[in-house]
């Protein structure tokens, strides 16, 4: 658990990047006209401007958007991909899983597929379990997709919660490292004592959904913030800088904090714990808010296309959420 990769070994590495995000924009704006709330209060607490929202379709769509844009990139047709791991909270329907949806819609005929669910660390765990496969030797060819569609399962009337969440899927491809960078180490963990902060208590075998679960708002985001904040401004950092001091990363060494995107105030905590300067961490929240799974990828597929992620680059990915789940993993950008 959380041991050093043997880097003698064969390394994975991302190949590809890629996001997909619906037109339709909620700002706060949008919120101020039906909720005791406002834009300075969202801003200066959260971060978050405006965010992407899916009206028609499901998850399985932003994944698959996503996919088609990374294979396009990668220039691969879907049959090279080996396996689809679908990291999400939101899948299409609590089962057949979301990856195998996505393995149709994408006509991808050589694969297998499982989906993921880690909640805001969807992606960091995703990542870690896709480039174990491929360091086994036993796959090369991966696709992880990170996708969310939260506004599926938020109460548009609880300004503690509706105001933070936006819709996107984002990918990325996994192949075995052909020089020197890749997924190069991991530290993951998980306390199960802070279930009990963040969740979304109906619809599982606990409680199947009902008309008491749904008269009762069981479908929908719970969340204590402040709990879950407290939690957060200590364990991402602290994950961040576990991971630069244990590679002797110095600040001067990480090219980017990729850290995932629930609230600003979080992001730069994690900044100062580990001695980044503001430029050095990639932020889109503003825009998006919080897409649980797919913040990750979306910034990596952003800073990539504007061509601000070099090879070599080193990057710390960086998460905290429901579970509580957390984490960082070192990338080394190998294309
Ligand atoms: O991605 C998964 C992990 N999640 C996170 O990392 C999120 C962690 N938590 C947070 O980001 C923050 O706690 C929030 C953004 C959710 C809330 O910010 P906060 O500064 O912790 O505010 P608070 O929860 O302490 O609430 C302060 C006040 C409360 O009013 P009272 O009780 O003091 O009268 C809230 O009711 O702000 C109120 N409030 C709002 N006011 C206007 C809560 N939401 C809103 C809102 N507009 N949208």
């Amino acid at each position: 658990m959380n041991q050093l990769r043997n880097n003698e070994r064969r390394r994975a590495a991302i190949t590809a990047v890629a996001h997909w995000v619906p037109d339709d924009v909620l700002d706060n704006k949008y919120f101020e006209s039906y909720l005791d709330t406002s834009d300075e209060w969202i801003t200066t607490r959260t971060g978050i401007k405006e965010r992407h929202i899916l009206r028609n379709g499901a998850v399985s769509d932003l994944g698959v958007n996503a996919a088609r844009i990374a294979l396009e990139r990668r220039g691969w047709t879907p049959d090279d991909i080996q396996l689809i791991i679908c990291c999400t909270v939101t899948p299409d329907m609590p089962f057949p899983p979301t990856a195998c949806i996505i393995q149709d819609k994408l006509g991808a005929s050589n694969c297998w597929g499982f989906d993921l669910n880690a909640a805001c660390c969807g992606f960091l765990y995703g990542l870690e379990t896709a480039s174990r496969f491929i360091e086994s030797g036993a796959y090369d060819r991966v696709l992880l997709i990170g996708a969310d569609k939260m506004s599926s399962i938020v109460n548009y009337n609880d300004r503690n919660t509706c105001v933070l969440f936006g819709d996107a899927g984002g990918a990325v491809i996994l192949e075995p490292a052909s020089g020197e960078g890749g997924i190069m180490d991991s530290y993951l963990k998980v306390d199960g004592a802070g279930r009990e902060f963040l969740y979304m208590k109906g619809g599982g075998s606990l409680n199947p959904a009902s008309h008491e679960t749904v008269d009762k708002g069981w479908h929908y985001i719970y969340q204590d913030g402040k709990a879950v904040f407290k939690r957060a401004v200590v364990d991402m950092a602290e994950a961040s800088a576990l991971i630069m001091e244990r590679n002797g990363l110095t600040s001067d060494d990480v090219a980017y904090l990729v850290p995932h995107q629930a609230n600003l105030r979080i992001l730069e905590a994690a900044r100062e714990r580990m001695g980044l300067t503001k430029d050095k961490v990639m932020v889109n929240i503003d825009r998006y808010g919080n897409t649980t799974s797919a913040t990750i990828p979306m910034c990596l597929s952003e800073w990539w296309k504007a061509g601000k992620i070099r090879k070599g680059d080193n990057l710390v990915l960086a998460s905290f959420g429901a579970g509580y789940t957390w984490g960082a993993i070192w990338v080394k950008w190998a294309y």
